[in-house]
Order: C-alpha cells, then sequence, then structure tokens
C-alpha cells in the first residue's frame, strides 16, 4: 500500500492520522516501511537521509548492529518479566558512572513520565507549590509542564501552578525568585533548549540557575531528555559545570526503545515508594528489552568519538548559514554539539520569542525541498535536526548540495 493510503487510513484510526503531532506535515506525512544507518525508507520505495533520527534517540543511526543483536538476543529470554532484573542494574549502573550527579534513579518509559515525576518528587519534597520553567520549554505531555503562566499572571503563590520565563534572562530568573522564590518547589529547564530548534545557554546562565535555586531552596532540575548523551558520553550537565538536583533522561539511554529515568541526589531519591512514601510506578520500568537496548547503546557509544558527528553538524549548518546568506535570505544557524537548526531568522535566536518570530513559509519551502531530495528533517521550525554516527561524509556532501540547490531557488 503506497504512503498516501497508508495515510488515509490512518485518518479513520487515529486523529490527524498520527500517534504523535509532531509526525504531521501537510498534505500528508510520509508513512516510513525501514530504517537503515542514516536512510530511511518509505512505504513508497522512495531513500531520505534522516537528520530527525526519531526525535533525537537514533544516536547510532538505524538498526545499528550491535543493538538489534542485543534486543534479538534479549527477546529470546524475556522482555518484560515484571520482577527486578540484573539487566536494570547493569544499565543503571552505567548512566550513574557516566553522570555524577545521578547518585540514584528510577526507570521510566518515557521522558514525558521522568518529568512529571521529578516535578511530583520536587514538590513532595520541598513541600512547595510552584514550579518554574523556560518558555518555549518542553517537558512531555502533562499539565505540570504544559499548562502555565507567565511570572506576572500569576494569582494565587500557593497554587499548584506551573510558571515560566524566557529562556537566557537572568533579570527575569531573579525576578521570579524575588517574587515567589518561597514557593517555587523547581525549576525545570533543557539546559540546551531543545524544542524551539537549539539554542544555547549564554554563558553564566546555568551557573545563574544552580546559584539561585540553591539560595532560595528550590530544586534544579535539568531535562537532558534530549541532551542526555548526545553530544558527550553523559549529559550536558558536566560540559556546563552545573550540578543539577534532579536529572530526566529519555531517547538515547534506550538505545532506540522506548525509556526514560529520573535520578538525582540520593537524600530526595530515597524518598521514592517502597524506599520512601512518594509513590510511583510502572508495569514496564526496567523491561528488559529496553535494558538490552539501552545497555548496548551505551556501550558503543562509549568507544565512539563525538567529534565526528559534531564536526558534521557544525558543517551542515555553517554551509546552510553561508548558502542562505549568499542568497540574501535572512538566515541564523544554531549549533550544540551533534545538533543544530537553521532558522529563517534576521536576528540572533536566543529564546523561544526569538525564535518564534522566524519565517514559518521560508521554513516549509527549505522542509518541502529536503523531502524532496531525500532528506528528512523534523517538520517545524521550532526543531532541532540530529546527526548520528551512521551519517557518512557523502551523507553531509549530499545534505549540503541541496541546501546550496535550495538556497538558490527560495527567494525566487
Ligand atoms: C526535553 C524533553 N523532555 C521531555 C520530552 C518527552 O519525552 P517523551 O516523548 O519520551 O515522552 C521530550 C520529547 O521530545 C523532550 O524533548
Amino acid at each position: 500500500m503506497s504512503s498516501y493510503s497508508l495515510y488515509t487510513k490512518a485518518k479513520s484510526l487515529f486523529p490527524g492520522g498520527v500517534n504523535s503531532p509532531v509526525r504531521y506535515y501537510p498534505p500528508s506525512p510520509k508513512f516510513m516501511a525501514e530504517g537503515t544507518g542514516s536512510r530511511l525508507r518509505d512505504e513508497d520505495g522512495q531513500e531520505y537521509i534522516d537528520y530527525c533520527l526519531a526525535f533525537g534517540p537514533m544516536i547510532l543511526g538505524h538498526s545499528r548492529k550491535e543493538v538489534v543483536d542485543a534486543i534479538r538476543e534479549q527477546a529470546g529470554k524475556a522482555t518484560s518479566l515484571g520482577t527486578p532484573g540484573k539487566l536494570e542494574i547493569e544499565l543503571g549502573e552505567r548512566i550513574k558512572s557516566a553522570i555524577p550527579s545521578i547518585e540514584m534513579l528510577r526507570f521510566t518509559n518515557s521522558g514525558t513520565e521522568s518529568t512529571m515525576h521529578a516535578i511530583r518528587l520536587a514538590r513532595f519534597f520541598t513541600g512547595r507549590s510552584l514550579i518554574l520553567k523556560i518558555e518555549g520549554g518542553f517537558h512531555g505531555s502533562h499539565d505540570y509542564a504544559l499548562e502555565s503562566v507567565p511570572v506576572s499572571e500569576l494569582k494565587d503563590a500557593s497554587s499548584r501552578a506551573t510558571i515560566e520565563i524566557p529562556y537566557n534572562d537572568p533579570d527575569a530568573l531573579h525576578e521570579a525568585f524575588r517574587k515567589f522564590g518561597k514557593n517555587i518547589a523547581a525549576f525545570i529547564l533543557e539546559p540546551v533548549l531543545g524544542n524551539v530548534g537549539v539554542v544555547n545557554p549564554s554563558p553564566g546562565y546555568l551557573k545563574e540557575a544552580r546559584k539561585i535555586t540553591e539560595e532560595y531552596g528550590a530544586l534544579l532540575i535539568f531535562d537532558e531528555v534530549i541532551t542526555g548523551f548526545r553530544s558527550s558520553y553523559g549529559a550536558y550537565q558536566d560540559i556546563a559545570g552545573v550540578r543539577p538536583d534532579l536529572t530526566t533522561l529519555g531517547k538515547i539511554v534506550g538505545g532506540g526503545l522506548p525509556v526514560g529515568v529520573f535520578g538525582g541526589r540520593e537524600d530526595i531519591m530515597k524518598n521514592v515508594s517502597p524506599s520512601g512514601k512518594f509513590y510511583q510506578q510502572g508495569t514496564f520500568s526496567g523491561n528488559a528489552l529496553s535494558m538490552a537496548a539501552g545497555i548496548s547503546a551505551l556501550d558503543v557509544l562509549k568507544q565512539s568519538d563525538y567529534r565526528v558527528p559534531e564536526s558534521n553538524a557544525s558543517r551542515i549548518a555553517e554551509e546552510a548559514r553561508m548558502a542562505f546568506g549568499k542568497s540574501g535570505t535572512d538566515v541564523r544557524a544554531n549549533v550544540s554539539g551533534t545538533m543544530f537548526t537553521i532558522f529563517f531568522n534576521r536576528n540572533e535566536v536566543v529564546d523561544s520569542r526569538t525564535a518564534g518570530a522566524s519565517d514559518r513559509q521560508l521554513f516549509s519551502r527549505y522542509f518541502n525541498g529536503l523531502l524532496e531530495n531525500g532528506i528528512f528533517i523534523a517538520a517545524s521550525q521550532m526543531e532541532a535536526s540530529f546527526l548520528s554516527f551512521a551519517h557518512s561524509n557523502e551523507d553531509v556532501g549530499k545534505t549540503v548540495e541541496v541546501i546550496r540547490a535550495i538556497a538558490e531557488k527560495i527567494t525566487d
């Protein structure tokens, strides 16, 4: 059945024909059949170089042999036992030794679950009600993270509300704590903003976040669902030199299978049931299949040279910046390690507001131009593109050529 026929069928089953809204793009999303290395193949047999990588997890590329072998082998033994097992320890130890702030952890099945429980735990531990987040920061689809109001609109400091401030704005951070600091249970943020496109922290911002949360007795939660193991074997917090109280992970640590983690200070994590009174559970948490995939992925990553995908990310971003610059198109290229975003924007992109001012029409032409020429990225200006260890020089070269050709035509 063709990709389009599948979409028509899917529309009667799933809202919008998809099982996650970011997968939709007009007029109809490609239904992919297979992924191998850096490539995807759709149901019509068309191949694409993939820079979406399932929204981040597939840093080793699709169907990486070591991971597939580990999944196959484990599937023959058990997929989910619902009992403790040694694979949880093996993956847990790897994560703990790679991310020193994680003294104790718990596995969940998604990033959404991890941030939800980290927020619940912060409220439980501090006895406070408010959560502070970054405008445009995404922590999964639950109300604690989706339903937020600007600091200026908060009516009742004792309510269980989530308030938001712009990223990279130390004054707004200080103001939020000056006004509501005693009621703030936690400040949760992606250390590199990834869900408005890639935006790096300005110098000193994360350290300031650490300082002020400590001063007011609020917990600092780094949501490293995207950044965990993305640009180094560990977390972004170590690149930044900031130790959060809690960290959330997902995506890469499951080796392509569903996973989530929340973890951090032992004195906080010890409150989690059954060692403490904070209740949290999951039927599939720590399931053997996800653990086996995660272990093998981390073992490959530990031996891998991150400088390769990092230099490929920089190369594509720089070439795109030059190509669009040459054609007189307003463009900004933000890079963080192995991820990047090309913003069609005249101004520097430093937060969600500046990202939001990008030209979506130009982005849409860029996206469709890439797709028509066999290159797949996430279908939104407000998303990151990811490099994997499977992308070859040839892939990157072809991508640069296609971008140059789009740049020449985009202002026509
Ligand atoms: C930073 C961040 N946190 C949390 C989540 C939610 O993770 P999941 O989609 O696994 O529920 C995402 C998803 O993209 C994310 O980017």
